[in-house]
């Protein structure tokens, strides 16, 4: 006690046949300075340690713990259990940095804590270690390990290989139908091939820990105890980092791909609104319910909306925009160039109200000559105001909401109306005449027949429509009897 109060300096004795044992860790001691520990002698054997006992009193011997030939056990009952009480450390040096205590019975735990608590203990419970074979075991264990390691790589290989190869008989995408889509298929297919990889390293790895290093029966030992990997840990750290990189440039090119402008694209304007798409060529003129789009030329579609955000999406093109409200500053450009004529759909990509699932228009791409005969026939107007009615009506999405066969959709469906008496949801009841219609379609809130919502029409097709419009719509409702 009262030497522990002068100072706190412990008189360290050395036992290891290994000049090199004692050289290291005389080193590693002078580097912790927090230690405070004095290396006071070396000693080889049990002798020269009950000798050096008297001569030069020390407070703790360190045990070579790696040192095949002291006996341990020798020491451990002469020190701890024998009439010699002092502290014995069995330590295993692992580098000029580091050191492993194995035995650590003979300090009481805080005393060691605060001793060698800079120092990775490898276990906790006393233990007498094994003398001869312990190097043997050491490389068999490595060569297990190596064993476990090249299966498990090989496992990997094989999954990720089969992975691949069954992903290649699913069609996750449909027909490829525009340049815009050669891109974007081509980093879809090399994501999925990391990611079969990838998934196949952590699955396979975790099942094959499970089932190989599982319990065996009657073992209730503790497991091995692991420090970090610092190698390991850097590498995996690095690994993922690369590859997210890459993909990002990756990514950003096929973007770029994907957004080439052709100076003479053919402007088609989009305008979505709930729920239903119309399709505007300013060159021409023409407004209509289908998009029309002649193959291996690039069209750009300056998409708006009239009400909500929607999302113009045809799958076969892969590309996908939003279609925003909110006047010109928020018209978004999308530029696809389709490379296969045929039918196609554009659907809704973005939650929109009620109709959502239902707002699709079909769109067509044919041939140059075809693309320009349809043009002739579209903008040839016809004499008869019904007709010119029904095609308004199919332009402006009208009939999304109003049936024409007598079903219910979201609005009153418009077959037998005319003429009609209906109740307002003020309880009032209204005859349903021209100026009724009229003041529906420039004023829908004015009055509105019980029991439909009241929020859904578009409140700007008095904007949208002329007065001959609007009268060639009123002529096609009053001509469904
Ligand atoms: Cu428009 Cu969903």
């Amino acid at each position: 006690m009262l030497d522990n109060q002068k100072s706190k300096s412990r008189r360290v004795l050395i036992a290891s046949s290994h000049p090199l044992f004692g050289q290291g860790l005389v080193r590693l001691l002078n580097e912790k300075k927090s230690l405070q520990a004095e290396v006071v002698g070396m000693v080889s054997n049990l002798e020269e340690a009950l000798e050096a006992m008297q001569r030069l009193k020390p407070d703790l011997i360190i045990v070579d713990y790696d040192d095949e030939k002291l006996n341990r056990d020798e020491f451990l009952a002469r020190f701890v259990e024998g009439d010699q009480k002092i502290r014995v450390v069995l330590l295993s040096l692992q580098s000029a940095k580091e050191a492993l205590v194995y035995d650590r019975r003979t300090l009481a735990a805080s005393q060691i804590d605060d001793w060698l608590k800079e120092w990775p203990a490898v276990n906790d419970e006393p233990k007498i270690p094994m003398q001869n074979t312990e190097m043997q075991q050491k490389a068999k264990h490595r060569r297990s390990s190596m064993r476990h390691l090249i299966i498990a790589g090989l496992l990997v290989v094989a999954v990720t290989a089969l992975l691949i190869l069954g992903l290649g008989q699913v069609r996750l995408l449909p027909e490829q139908a525009s340049a815009q889509a050669i891109p974007i298929d081509q980093l879809f297919d090399l994501e999925f091939k990391v990611i079969a990889f990838l998934f196949s390293l952590i699955v396979v790895f975790m099942l094959y820990s499970i089932l190989v290093f599982r319990r065996k029966k009657g073992d209730v030992s503790d497991a091995r105890h692991v420090e970090g990997n610092t190698r390991l840990e850097v590498a995996w750290t690095i690994a993922p980092l690369i590859t997210v990189l890459f993909f990002a440039y990756l990514g950003g090119d096929a973007l770029a791909e994907t957004m080439r402008a052709d100076p003479k694209a053919l402007e088609i304007k989009v305008i979505g609104q709930q729920w239903a798409w119309r399709f505007e060529y300013p060159d021409y003129g023409i407004v209509t319910d289908t998009l029309m789009m002649p193959v291996n030329q690039q069209s750009i579609l300056k998409l708006s909306s009239n009400d909500v955000v929607h999302s113009f999406w045809v799958p076969e093109f892969r590309v996908k925009q939003d279609a925003l409200p909110g006047g010109n500053e928020f018209v978004r450009d999308l530029r696809v160039t389709p490379t296969l004529t045929g039918d196609y759909k554009v659907r809704c990509a973005e939650l929109c109200g009620l109709q959502h699932a239902t707002m699709e228009s079909p769109v067509k791409v044919v041939s140059r000559e075809d693309f320009e005969a349809w043009v002739i026939q579209e903008t040839g107007v016809s004499e008869d105001p019904v007709e010119r009615g029904r095609a308004l009506v199919q332009r402006y999405g009208c009939v999304a909401c109003h049936s024409l066969d007598g079903t219910r959709i979201v609005g009153p469906s418009w077959k037998g109306i005319y003429g009609a008496t209906e109740t307002m949801t003020d309880g009032t009841t209204v005859t349903i005449d021209e100026a009724y219609l009229h003041e529906s379609i420039i004023q829908p809130l004015a009055k509105i027949v019980a029991g439909y919502p009241t929020n859904v029409m578009p409140l700007n097709y008095g904007e949208q429509l002329n007065d001959q419009q609007i009268a060639d719509i009123i002529a096609f409702i009053m001509s469904l009897k």
